[in-house]
């Protein structure tokens, strides 16, 4: 059993990227340039942009963070928008979700341009993933692609079981491990709340990816002998064994079944570093015009 270290493959792409960008600054060319948009103090959206700002100064790209307050007009942030769409100086930037409940996600996906999209939410952006067209992809499905090929696990011809369909993690992971490329060339099913036979469902996939947000839900009978486990789940829950009195769980409950995996991500270290990691990749090709030339 190989557990896979999110925290590791994480730190040597941001190595990679840092070392683009000095030549980049070395050859007098564009430094990237992400802008977020956080609106309103949601603690958990702080504490994420934060993360998302202080790896763009890691890696030496330029970030903007704009602050908005949470009694801001669905109006008003839509202006904001539009003005970041044409700054030409950003290449790309993403707008922090949950919003409050006034504000539409969807108008507001819809009305940044699919060019600077950097989180790969745009209908855009979506559409020609489905198409295996050039597009960005969402930080944590394009962060366990790249788990699964810096590990190079087989994919090709593989079943696979996502449970979860979120459009942040289960449904493009289904898109993207269905496509012919690799990873990929996987036959595909999708799980979720609804869906009957979940364990016999599980029990036929070499990969198995959990995306349904429910602390150590997945147990060892769900799981053969031999699977891929890609965990998802964070959840923060009490504890008196931690210093800060909490600590994180993830969907699958690990010291059961890892043992009959032959790879999975541990939660925290796994999936979690790759995904500002993605972002940071995403911004790499808007500054470079990689995915829209
Ligand atoms: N909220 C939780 N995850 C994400 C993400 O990947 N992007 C944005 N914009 N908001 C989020």
């Amino acid at each position: 059993m190989t557990v896979i270290d999110g925290k590791k493959i994480s730190e040597e792409i941001q190595n990679e990227i840092s070392a683009e960008v000095k030549k980049i600054r070395s050859s007098g060319g564009k430094i990237p340039h992400l802008a977020a948009v956080l609106v309103g103090n949601d603690g958990a959206s702080e504490t994420y942009v934060g993360g998302k700002v202080k790896a763009c100064e890691k890696v030496g790209f330029k970030s903007t963070l704009v602050r908005l307050p949470g009694t801001v007009s669905e109006n008003d942030l839509l202006k904001k928008i539009a003005e970041l769409n044409c700054d030409n100086d950003i290449d790309g930037f993403i707008v922090q979700l949950p919003l409050p409940k006034h504000i539409s996600d969807r108008k507001v996906i819809e009305t940044i341009d699919p060019k600077k999209d950097v989180d790969g939410f745009h209908p855009v952006n979506v559409g020609r993933m489905a198409l295996n067209l050039p597009s960005y992809l969402p930080a944590t499905p394009y962060g366990i692609l790249q788990l699964i090929e810096r590990y190079k696990i087989e994919t090709t011809g593989k079943n696979c079981v996502v449970i979860g369909r979120s459009h942040i993690v289960g449904s493009p992971m289904s898109i993207l491990m269905a496509r012919n490329a690799y990873p990929g060339n996987c036959t595909v099913t999708i799980t979720h709340s609804k869906t009957k036979n979940l364990k016999e469902i599980c029990l036929s996939a070499d990969i198995l990816i959990v995306a349904l947000g429910k602390a150590e839900f997945l147990t060892a009978d769900y799981v053969k002998q031999g699977t891929v486990v890609i965990d998802v789940g964070i959840t923060r829950v009490k504890s008196d064994k931690t210093k800060s009195g909490w600590k994180l769980l993830g969907d699958v409950k690990y010291d059961e079944v890892a043992p009959k995996c032959s790879f999975i991500t541990p939660v925290p270290g796994g999936v979690g570093p790759m995904t500002i990691t993605a972002l940071l990749m995403n911004t790499l090709k808007a500054s470079k015009m990689e995915i829209y030339t």
